[in-house]
């Protein structure tokens, strides 16, 4: 089967692009990427794709009259160069219900935080300021609604004694640049459908839609000894 022809949209620096770049081309995933797509010229993410030999284009909002003028433009681009499915990687706009609707369960997200736990931006600081012991990265399928719609993999890693935004930034990018591929790959291998607004997975094997930081390997722990009473 050929491999699907798959674009990424980004707005930044791209180092999830470059994860699913690098699963492609060493052939983890049964897919192509044959287009990444910018909204800004300044996206570093853009030449990551051109040392790949994928084109890169830039589609400037400010060179549309409305949101609608634009994704009709995004849309004809992504059918010009065949797209069959679309990775959004840090892509900072919101795309409307019709865009959505055109490429229902072909539209890809990835999101760090354990959805739906903290949807919208500034997850990191959020997940600090709550105290929690753990958080994670979610790639879903894209619905109207902002990150939101049926999960395909979570990743999960802790948050540790000390951490700092920054830190813990880079732990749940490391864990996303394992489950985006991860994810693309169900996707492009058909193995995905949605009922009822979850994914069901065909021929799942345990593991496959979730992945732990080493350091949560041995979750869940042993339950601790009990102490000792002191009797005798
Ligand atoms: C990632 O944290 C992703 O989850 C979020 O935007 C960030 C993009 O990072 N949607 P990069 O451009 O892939 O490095």
């Amino acid at each position: 089967m050929e491999p699907r022809r798959v674009a990424v949209l980004i707005s930044g620096r791209g180092t999830n692009l470059q994860a699913l770049l690098e699963a492609c081309a060493a052939g983890r995933i049964r897919a192509r990427i044959g287009l990444v797509v910018a909204d800004r010229e300044d996206a570093a993410g853009l030449e990551r794709a051109r040392r790949f030999g994928v084109p890169a284009e830039v589609l400037s909002p400010a060179a549309h009259p409305d949101r609608e003028a634009y994704e009709a433009a995004l849309d004809a681009l992504l059918r010009r160069h065949d797209i069959e499915i679309v990775c959004l990687a840090g892509w900072m706009r919101i795309l409307g219900r019709g865009f959505v609707a055109r490429w229902e369960d072909r539209l890809l997200n990835i999101h760090p935080s354990l959805l739906p736990a903290f949807r919208g931006l500034e997850t990191h600081e959020r997940v600090l300021e709550a105290g929690l012991p753990v958080t994670g990265c979610t790639v879903h399928l894209v619905r109207a609604e902002v990150d939101a719609g049926p999960v395909l993999v979570q990743g999960i890693v802790p948050v540790l004694p000390g951490d700092t935004v920054e830190s813990l930034r880079e732990r749940v990018l490391a864990i996303e640049h394992r489950a985006y591929p991860q994810a693309l790959d169900l996707v492009v291998g058909d193995r995905v459908r949605v009922v009822d607004g979850r994914v069901v997975i065909r021929d799942e094997r345990p593991g496959e839609r979730l992945l732990l930081h080493p350091l949560l390997r041995d979750w869940p722990q042993p339950a601790a000894a009990a102490p000792s009473g002191g009797a005798g």
